[in-house]
């Protein structure tokens, strides 16, 4: 098991398609689950829960996907019909995380929000830690009611990611990342 820190500097998202079985085995799930559960939530609401999609799921998934996808572009061709059908097989497992937020009396909804995207970033990371690649994407049927309706999101529910997770097909190359420089500042009171 890799070193924490070293994790956190090294991990990178590796590409749905690039993402191979064996997946997760029943415990290492519950595992990926109990890691992304285990965040900050002001008011201790839950604002976030989750769906797995593995083995034919993941098709059944997808012809929904398909349909709604038909829907939208009614010139569509089969070939693309067929690639939305296969959107869930890519990687041997996905989670979807569900954001839950909703208006309350003392908590902003922001904050919900906030603690949805850590659950989806924890399983990632535990994803990684587990020696599985991971990639967080959403993609345009988290944003097509329909599709939504037909995963089992209720109304007020929103997808935050659909986490693809399975084996790399070897250590990722990394991208260039924003320069701390430019993106923190030690405070300093006006006038000082
Ligand atoms: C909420 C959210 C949604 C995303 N959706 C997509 C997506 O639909 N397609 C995509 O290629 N990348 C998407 N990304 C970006 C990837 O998860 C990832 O950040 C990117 O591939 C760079 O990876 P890395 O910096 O983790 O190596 C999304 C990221 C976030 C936080």
């Amino acid at each position: 098991m890799p070193d924490a820190l070293d994790l956190l500097k090294t991990r990178r998202s590796i590409k749905a398609v690039e993402l191979s079985p064996p997946g997760p085995s029943p415990a290492e799930i519950d595992t990926l689950l109990t890691v992304a559960s285990r965040v900050p939530d002001h008011g201790k609401l839950t604002p976030w829960r989750f769906i797995v999609f593995e083995g034919e799921a993941r098709r059944a998934a997808g012809d929904a996907i398909a349909k709604f996808f038909r829907a939208k572009y009614p010139d569509a061709k089969p070939e693309q019909i067929e690639a939305e059908r296969e959107r869930l097989t890519r990687a041997p497992l996905v989670i979807a995380v569900v954001s839950r937020a909703a208006p309350h009396a003392k908590i902003p909804e922001w904050e919900q929000v906030l603690s949805c995207g850590a659950a989806a970033m924890n399983l990632v990371t535990a994803a990684h830690a587990l020696g599985y690649g991971a990639n967080w994407i959403t993609e345009w049927y988290a944003y097509d009611r329909g599709a939504l309706d037909a995963l089992g999101l209720a109304p007020h529910e929103k997808i935050a990611g659909f986490v693809h997770i399975g084996r790399p097909p070897g250590p990722p190359e990394d991208r260039p990342r924003p320069p701390l420089a430019e993106i923190a500042t030690r405070f300093a009171p006006k006038g000082a």
